[in-house]
């Protein structure tokens, strides 16, 4: 297990670059070797960094947490990504007997029933799941953006995860969304179809609708709920 502490804060942060973020990919992947991990789900943030990962041939781990409720478009983008690049992606489940049980309950689609019920399909889908890939890593790198909502806009690129106990890099946490779509354009990088459909956060299938134009980045996600109890317990932060 990874331990906070401020020398190894110090060491991290020099390592990290703002304006560098595959330098910076670069050297925690050779100061951590087989403990540096990214999180996919193929959205246009994931699939920059996995193209960065990918071109410079760094030793960093793919995963992603399969819900089981994943966009058809989604899995498509998935099949895509290992087409064009020689990487491996692990993919993360549910634990049966405990999913069995909730959606023998619960139904299928307990979500939209309440809150509480929607945070426990996330935690039986996605959270626990999330404890597996990240055991026995030390640096856990995303693709969150400061664009995403006002919670992430006050986020630092580095920051340690108590919740997780790792450390956590956001390489593009101050990419514009402009500039992100031009990355994906000039790599011709394989992107979720569905962003060009409108959905610019996507998550699983039920719980994910497209914006109109002028809404929040966010606002298609568990679109039904109040806006301050909209997150999944992927991303928990101490502010
Ligand atoms: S969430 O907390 O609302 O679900 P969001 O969709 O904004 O997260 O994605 C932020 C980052 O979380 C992604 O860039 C990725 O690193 C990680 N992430 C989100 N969903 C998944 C998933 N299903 N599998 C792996 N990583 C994910
Ligand atoms: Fe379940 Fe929806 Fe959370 Fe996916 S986003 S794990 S379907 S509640």
């Amino acid at each position: 297990m990874s331990i906070s502490s401020a020398p190894e804060a110090a060491i991290l942060t020099s390592m990290i670059d703002v304006n560098d973020p595959a330098g910076s990919l670069q050297r925690l992947a050779a100061a951590y070797p087989g403990r540096v991990v990214l999180s996919t789900s193929f959205s246009w943030e994931d699939q920059a960094i996995t193209h960065l990962i990918s071109s410079l041939g760094l030793p960093i781990g793919l995963f992603t947490l399969d819900t089981g409720r994943l966009f058809a478009e989604t899995y498509s983008t998935w099949a895509a990504t290992l087409e064009k690049y020689a990487v491996r992606i692990d993919a993360f489940y549910p634990e049966e007997q405990a999913l069995q049980a909730f959606v023998g309950s619960h139904g299928p689609n307990a979500f939209y029933e309440s809150v509480a019920l929607r945070q426990q399909c996330c935690h039986l889908r996605k959270v626990v799941p999330l404890k597996k890939a990240l055991a026995g890593k030390q640096v856990w790198i995303t693709g969150i953006r400061a664009a995403h909502s006002p919670n992430r806009h006050d986020m630092q690129q580095l920051e340690w995860d108590a919740a997780n106990q790792i450390w956590k890099y956001h390489p593009l946490l101050h990419w514009t969304t402009d500039e992100l779509k031009a990355f994906i354009k000039a790599n011709g990088i394989p992107a979720n179809p569905l962003h060009e459909k409108g959905f610019v956060s996507i998550g699983c299938a039920p719980c994910t609708r497209a914006v109109q134009p002028g809404e929040d980045f966010r606002a298609g996600r568990w679109w039904w709920e109040d806006a301050s109890k909209k997150e999944c317990g992927l991303h928990v932060h101490a502010s």
